[in-house]
C-alpha cells in the first residue's frame, strides 16, 4: 500500500475528518503499538529537503494527516515526492521547484502553520515566498512575530497583502544576530531553514533546543551545513551556497510514546511502546515514576504500567528538557485516577486546557485556574499565559457525548473515553490522525472496544 494513502484505503478507519466513535470503556489497554518518525522532525525535514541541490530521503515517515498536507505543499511547489525505497520512506526531488499560487498554498494548507516554514527555502530557491491567511483565524491565533522579525533580519522584505503575505529578497539573504524573546521550536526551526543557505554567520540566541530541533540540526548537517551549539541556548550557523539531499531516519516521536504511556497509567493497563528511547524521554520518565506508574526501558522499547496505586503530581510545562506541553494532555486523564490533588501548570501556551472540560462531564474533578500558580523566577521568563489545572482523584469516569478539540486533547478524549465506564460517544476524532499513525488499529492492538459509528 502507498504510504499516505492508508487513510483512503482504510476507509477512514484511521482517521478521516470528523469521524465518530461510540467506545465501551473501563477494560485495561494492554499490548504492543509501534512508534515511528516524530511528526514534529519529520515535517521539517521534508521543507529542509526543498534546500537541496539532490533528491533526499526520508525514513520512518509515519502515516499521518500532518505529512500528507506537506507533501501536497511541497508537490505543489513543484517537488516530486515519491515512496522511497523501504517501507514507510519517501524520496523527494526538489530539482523542478516552482513558486506556486497562493490560492493553492491556502487549498492545501489546512490548519498546518507548516506554510511559514516554506519561508526561508523559497527566499534562497525563488527569491520570494507566500504565507496564506494570516489574518485569518487560522494562522492569527497562533502568532509568527516571532518568525517575521527574523526573516526580515536576514534581509527579506515582508509585505501584507489582504489573501497573505509576500516576502521578497531578490538580492539574496544575510547571516543574522538573533535573540528569539523566547525559544520558540518553530522559530528556532525557521532561522536553521533560512541561515543555512544565507552569505555570513548567524548567531540565534535563546533558541529552542528540543530533540527534534537537534534532528534537523543533524538533517541539515548531512545536507553540508555548519551548525554548532553552545552553551545557554546558542546556536552559530555558517552559511554555505550550496546544500544537497540527505538520507535521514528520524528520531522516534516521543509525544506518542508518551501518549502511551498515558494511556496505560489511565486504564491501568500495560503497553509496550516499541520504538521509545529514554533519552529524549528522562524528563517524562521521572514523572511516570513519581506518579507511581512502572516502567522498563528495552532494547526495543519501552514497557509501561501501574505499578499501584496512583500518586498526585505536581507538574510544569515547559520548553526542552522541561516537561513537554503535549504530555500533559494525556497524563491528566491519568491523574483523574491518581489519589490526591495533583497540580499542572501550562507555562507554553494558553488554551490547552479546554479538553478538561469534557474529562468533568464524565466525572472528574479538575479546576481550571486562569491565572496560574505563583512561583518563583524562572530560567525561561514567564509570559502572561499561564493557566493551572488542579485534578483531585481518584474519581471514577463514566461515558458520555464528547467531541474532540483538537490533536493531543482528542487523544486525550478517546483514554478517558476507554477509562470511563460505560458507552462514551466520541466525535471529531479524525483529528487525531494529524500526530497518531493508524489509531484505530493500535486501539484495536491494544483490546479497546469500539465501532465506528459515523
Ligand atoms: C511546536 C510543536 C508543538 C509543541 C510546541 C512547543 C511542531 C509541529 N509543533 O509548535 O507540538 O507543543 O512546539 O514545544 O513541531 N510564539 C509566539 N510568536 C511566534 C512563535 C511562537 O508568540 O512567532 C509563542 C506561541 O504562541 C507559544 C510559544 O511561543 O505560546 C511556543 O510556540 P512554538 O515553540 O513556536 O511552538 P510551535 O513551533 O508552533
Amino acid at each position: 500500500m502507498t504510504l499516505l494513502n492508508d487513510i483512503a484505503a482504510t476507509g477512514g478507519r484511521n482517521g478521516g475528518s470528523g469521524e465518530t466513535l461510540a467506545i465501551r470503556g473501563g477494560r485495561p489497554l494492554r499490548g504492543r503499538v509501534e512508534v515511528k518518525g516524530a511528526k514534529n522532525l519529520v515535517t521539517k525535514a521534508m521543507v529542509a529537503a526543498l534546500l537541496g541541490e539532490s533528491p533526499s530521503i526520508l525514513r520512518d515517515v509515519p502515516d499521518i494527516s500532518d505529512v500528507a498536507v506537506v507533501r501536497s505543499l511541497l508537490e505543489v511547489h513543484g517537488v516530486r515526492v515519491e515512496d522511497g525505497d523501504e517501507p514507510g520512506s519517501l524520496r523527494l526531488d526538489p530539482s523542478d521547484a516552482e513558486s506556486a499560487h497562493m490560492e493553492e498554498i491556502d487549498a492545501h494548507a489546512g490548519a498546518s502553520r507548516i506554510p511559514i516554514l516554506f519561508c526561508g527555502p523559497l527566499l534562497h530557491l525563488l527569491g520570494e515566498a507566500f504565507i496564506p491567511d494570516l489574518g485569518g483565524c487560522r494562522i492569527g491565533d497562533r502568532p509568527i512575530d516571532f518568525h517575521l522579525d527574523a526573516l526580515r533580519k536576514f534581509g527579506a522584505s515582508v509585505e501584507k497583502l489582504p489573501s497573505g503575505i509576500r516576502l521578497s529578497a531578490p538580492g539574496g539573504l544575510v547571516g543574522a544576530n538573533i535573540h528569539l524573546p523566547y525559544p520558540s521550536v518553530g522559530a528556532t526551526e525557521q532561522v536553521l531553514l533560512t541561515a543555512v543557505r544565507a552569505e555570513g554567520v548567524t548567531e540565534l540566541r535563546n533558541a529552542a533546543i528540543e530533540p527534534e530541533i537537534m534532528d534537523l540540526i543533524a538533517v541539515l548537517q548531512k545536507m553540508g551545513a555548519i551548525i554548532s551549539y553552545e552553551p545557554n541556548r546558542v546556536i552559530l550557523i555558517e552559511g554555505v551556497s550550496k546544500l544537497r539531499g540527505y538520507d535521514h531516519r528520524a528520531i522516534f516521536d516521543r509525544n506518542e510514546a508518551a501518549s502511551w504511556a498515558s494511556a496505560a497509567l489511565a486504564t491501568d493497563g500495560e503497553i509496550f511502546v516499541g520504538g521509545a528511547k529514554q533519552q529524549e524521554m528522562l524528563t517524562f520518565l521521572n514523572i511516570v515514576r513519581k506518579v507511581g506508574g512502572d516502567f522498563d526501558i528495552r532494547e526495543d522499547g519501552i514497557l509501561f504500567s501501574r505499578g499501584g496505586t496512583l500518586r498526585p503530581v505536581t507538574v510544569e510545562t515547559d520548553v526542552h528538557p522541561g516537561f513537554m506541553t503535549d504530555w500533559q494532555q494525556p497524563l491528566i486523564v491519568a491523574l483523574t485516577q491518581a489519589r490526591g490533588a495533583s497540580i499542572v501548570h501550562e507555562t507554553v501556551y494558553e488554551n490547552r486546557f479546554g479538553f478538561t472540560d469534557a474529562l468533568v462531564k464524565m466525572g472528574a474533578n479538575i479546576t481550571v485556574h486562569p491565572h496560574g500558580l505563583q512561583d518563583g523566577p524562572r530560567r525561561v521568563p514567564r509570559r502572561n499565559l499561564e493557566q493551572a489545572a488542579v485534578i483531585t482523584g481518584p474519581t471514577p469516569l463514566r461515558g458520555a457525548e464528547i467531541t474532540v478539540p483538537d490533536l493531543r486533547g482528542g487523544y486525550s478524549h478517546v483514554i478517558a473515553a476507554l477509562t470511563a465506564e460505560g458507552q462514551s460517544t466520541v466525535h471529531n476524532v479524525g483529528i487525531i490522525s494529524r500526530g497518531y499513525e493508524k489509531f484505530f488499529d493500535k486501539l484495536t492492538a491494544l483490546g479497546a472496544d469500539f465501532d465506528v459509528v459515523g
